[in-house]
């Protein structure tokens, strides 16, 4: 039940700094929380905005090892960048911060020692996946095997993400180490266990029961299953070394699990913003007039309605959410966002691409947000939405309104004269818009209150298209006055109820009107602007964008698509070999002398090598791809103590180097620098 509260908590969920953020992000998470955020503070209320990034987990010490860094490299270029996304497009936190600061580590420390000592946590030693060779345990990502569920069969130790099942280890069907692919074994370890089976009764009564009627359906569906399946113990720590370390004496070579700490995180951020700006951060996690809402995607639901609650519960001095208004996801194209298949529109790329246009994506992200069903990005509904919509409808009217403001009267605002009908009827509606929008946002339906904003940009361009000023100027000035003062109260009006959705146009059309410092409450009104006031010349808001524009996008989208077909087709790193394996091959460099196509074969050139040892012949498989002219005198890299063997009745005493693509391309692996024949290549 929603109640009457002092102040309000919102997090957004903390990307993971393995990564830069993409309009995935942007739709699910960050922009509506972010227009929420907005719309209270427009209305004076009391609001802590928290963000950060959550720098500990699987994957990324995963990418440390393949890139050869240390994770707190890698975290620490993804938190700048992401950071800077953020402040790139308006998304208005009070505080961003990071799970590897100090802070931090000693919020979560203390949090899991109170749990501690208080009991919460049921301690038990049981067999864990172990890689012998790399001498670690496999937590989560580290292993991988085949779903029990689905049978996808690169499932990861704590989910599958064909089916979206939360998984544990010991669940997978042929389980295999990622570190070094081998099947792991067995062995004994101990772990600090969160028995949710104890928290059911309760989060029956307080979500089964009490958030029925006012939590998202796709929420409080998932949330239900989840309880009716029936709740597990789950382990809150882990045998790895990046994270926060376990607090107890003896556990050394073990952190939080990420999921106990990255939440607590959101805690942690409000005593750096504490201390940032002298301000208690206490009533913000711990008075029960305070209105918690977590804006998440939906594979955090269990964590930000079960785990984390159960946290705070046992804990006891915090508030619980009032919501969680968890996102769908957003699709591109038809196809799931990946990281890993770079399938996605990159903030970065995006701004590089359209600088200046934050707002129109905002504006997309939230017209076609997956509030309640999965939903897909193009970029055709993207030039669509800003060439029909953005520009067409919002531009047009505040554009023409404008212009005909500095044509018929300088740019002085026109008094209101008499009204009629359609004049009223028009007032009156502007009226209506503040609460409509605001009752939309209430609710946290993002898409119905942006469409109502637009339909106050509707009302003043049909207003303006019935009333043809450009028509009654030569008849009648007065009612010219009183429609234009009209519509420039429906500009002023749209400056304000934009400012959540498209807070870079609202600053842009409030500098045009001179407007400033006016908040939600007094949106509605229809004397904003006073008569007599000047008003600069109009800015384009918005601008076309063009076929080819829009083209190149998806161009490079195709581009992306091509590259992961061919790089799913790279073959798999064969067994591994000992040095001295390696070192039993003998090659050189050498230069070609001759060239000729062995008559009545497709494929094979017979070639005189110059070795520096020796001249010989090799016959070589390469005449799809290369005219035996254009090659001679080419340096190659021959195998020179290769066993000889006969092709076509010709000897080959050797064999050319070549590298062959995913699609059998062949080309020759040259010495790039001149060096003499007979060179050992080791
Ligand atoms: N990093 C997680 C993700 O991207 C979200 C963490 S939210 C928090 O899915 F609550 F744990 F912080
Ligand atoms: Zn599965």
């Amino acid at each position: 039940m929603s109640k009457n509260y002092k102040r309000t908590t919102i997090t957004s969920a903390l990307p993971y700094a393995n990564g830069p953020i993409h309009i995935g992000h942007l739709a699910g998470v960050y922009v509506p929380a972010d227009i929420y955020a907005r719309y209270l503070r427009m209305k004076d209320e009391d609001v802590l905005f928290i963000g950060g990034s959550d720098e500990h987990g699987v994957p990324i010490t995963i990418k440390a090892r393949n890139e050869g860094v240390s994770p707190q490299q890698i975290v620490d270029r993804y938190h700048e960048q992401i950071k800077k996304s953020f402040e790139d497009f308006g998304i208005s936190f009070d505080v961003y911060s990071r799970t590897s600061a100090p802070i931090h580590h000693e919020t979560a420390s203390a949090f899991f020692q109170k749990l501690n000592a208080d009991g919460k946590f049921i301690e038990k030693s049981n067999k864990q996946y172990y890689d012998e060779e790399s001498g670690q345990f496999l937590a989560d990502r580290y292993i991988t095997g085949t779903c029990p569920h689905c049978a996808y069969d690169k499932a990861y130790g704590d989910q599958c993400e064909n089916c979206g099942t939360s998984l544990s280890p010991l669940e997978l069907i042929n389980p295999k180490s990622a570190l070094s692919g081998n099947v792991p074994v067995l062995k004994e370890t101990n772990h600090w266990y969160l028995p949710l089976d104890q928290y059911e009764t309760w989060l029956t009564e307080w979500i089964i029961e009490g958030h029925k009627d006012d939590w998202k359906p796709n929420v409080y569906g998932q949330v239900k299953s989840w309880v009716d399946h029936g709740l597990k113990a789950r382990a809150v720590t882990r045998d790895l070394d990046w994270g926060v370390k376990v607090p107890v004496a003896g556990s050394n070579g073990k952190v939080l699990y990420v999921w106990f700490d990255a939440p607590i995180g959101y805690i942690s951020a409000a005593k750096e913003w504490s201390k940032k700006t002298g301000k208690d951060w206490e009533p913000y996690w711990k008075d029960e007039e305070t209105k918690l809402l977590h804006f998440i995607g939906k594979d955090n639901i269990v964590f930000h309605c079960i785990i984390f609650p159960a946290m705070l519960k046992a804990e006891g001095s915090f508030i619980l959410p009032d919501n969680v208004p968890a996102n769908e996801f957003l699709n591109l194209e038809g196809d799931k966002i990946s990281t890993s298949r770079n399938w996605a529109v990159w903030l970065h790329e995006y701004l590089t691409d359209f600088p200046g246009k934050q707002d129109v994506l905002r504006y997309v992200l939230t017209a076609n947000a997956p509030e309640s069903k999965d939903n897909d990005f193009t970029w055709k509904d993207f030039q669509a939405r800003n060439n029909n919509e953005l520009l067409a409808i919002f531009g047009n009217f505040v554009n023409r309104t404008l212009v005909l403001t500095h044509k018929y009267f300088n740019g002085i605002i026109p008094a209101l004269g008499p009204t009629d009908a359609e004049a009223g009827r028009a007032l009156k509606e502007i009226a209506r818009f503040p609460g409509k929008i605001g009752s939309s946002l209430d609710r946290y339906r993002f898409r119905e209150a942006l469409a109502e904003l637009m339909n106050l940009a509707r009302l003043g361009n049909k207003f303006m298209t019935d009333m043809e000023p450009w028509k009654l100027i030569k008849t009648d000035e007065e009612k010219v006055k009183t429609v234009l003062n009209i519509s420039l109260q429906i500009v002023a009006n749209l400056s304000i109820l934009s400012e959540p959705f498209l807070p870079f146009t609202s600053a842009k059309l409030q500098k045009m009107i001179k407007l400033n410092g006016v908040n939600w409450k007094e949106a509605g009104r229809v004397d904003l602007l006073r008569a007599g006031d000047k008003v600069n010349k109009p800015e384009l808001l918005f601008e076309r964008i063009d076929d080819k524009t829009i083209e190149s996008q998806i161009q490079k989208l195709m581009d992306t698509k091509k590259e992961n077909e061919a790089g799913t087709a790279v073959k798999p790193v064969k067994e591994a070999i000992a040095f001295d394996d390696f070192v039993k091959m003998d090659i050189r460099t050498g230069t070609i002398l001759e060239a000729e196509k062995v008559p009545k074969t497709q494929k094979l050139i017979q070639l005189k090598i110059d070795t520096g040892i020796d001249r010989r012949t090799v016959v070589s498989g390469i005449a799809e791809y290369y005219k035996a002219e254009e090659i001679i005198g080419k340096k190659v890299c021959i195998l020179v103590n290769l066993a000889p063997r006969k092709l076509r009745g010709i000897e080959s005493q050797g064999m050319i180097l070549m590298a062959e693509d995913t699609d059998g391309r062949l080309c020759f692996v040259s010495p790039t620098e001149a060096v003499s024949n007979g060179s050992e290549v080791k």
